[in-house]
């Protein structure tokens, strides 16, 4: 499956699950293209058949300045046959717990056919490497589903 992993991160927290849900997807056989949100060609979207989007949230629940054209980019275009999935860290501290992941679900949701969300605490910990594992067999099993349904 032909899958894009785009992520923003500031601090470091959100690379290292977007790496590990890279790494993930690899071993699932997926041939995965991985960027930085900045380096992403949103008119080639339609190209892949998954697509992942990893962010940390910003400001109180909001997304990342950087990640505006992106999400943007989903609310424009007819991606329904895209499977996606939603990824995220956060601090619990804040009264919107991963905002960013939420707002992201809500439209993906509308626009394509979202799969899996994840929200990590900060830094990924051991427990979340093998919830990263379930959520590219979802983003796969999902895949097969359209297939079969066309
Ligand atoms: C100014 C500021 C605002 C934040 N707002 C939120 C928030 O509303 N909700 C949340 O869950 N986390 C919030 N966070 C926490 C970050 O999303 C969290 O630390 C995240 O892991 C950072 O990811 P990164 O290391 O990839 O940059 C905020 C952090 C800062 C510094």
């Amino acid at each position: 499956m032909k899958t894009l992993i785009v992520y923003a991160s500031r601090t470091g927290n959100t690379e290292r699950l977007a790496n590990i849900l890279y790494e993930k997807s690899l071993e699932a056989g997926n041939e995965t293209d991985y960027v930085e949100v900045g380096d992403v060609h949103v008119q080639k979207l339609s190209s892949y058949e998954a697509c992942i989007v990893v962010t940390y949230t910003w400001g109180s629940g909001d997304l990342p300045r950087e990640m505006i054209p992106l999400f943007k980019a989903f609310e424009r275009a007819d991606l329904w046959r895209l499977v996606t999935g939603v990824a995220g860290t956060g601090d619990q501290c804040y009264p919107h717990y991963c905002g960013a992941v939420d707002r992201f679900r809500d439209m993906l949701h509308a626009k394509t056919d979202l799969a899996v969300t994840l929200k990590v605490e900060l830094a990924p910990q051991q427990s979340d490497v093998e919830k990263c594992s379930l959520f590219i067999d979802k983003l796969i099993a999902r895949k097969r589903i359209l297939l079969s349904a066309h």
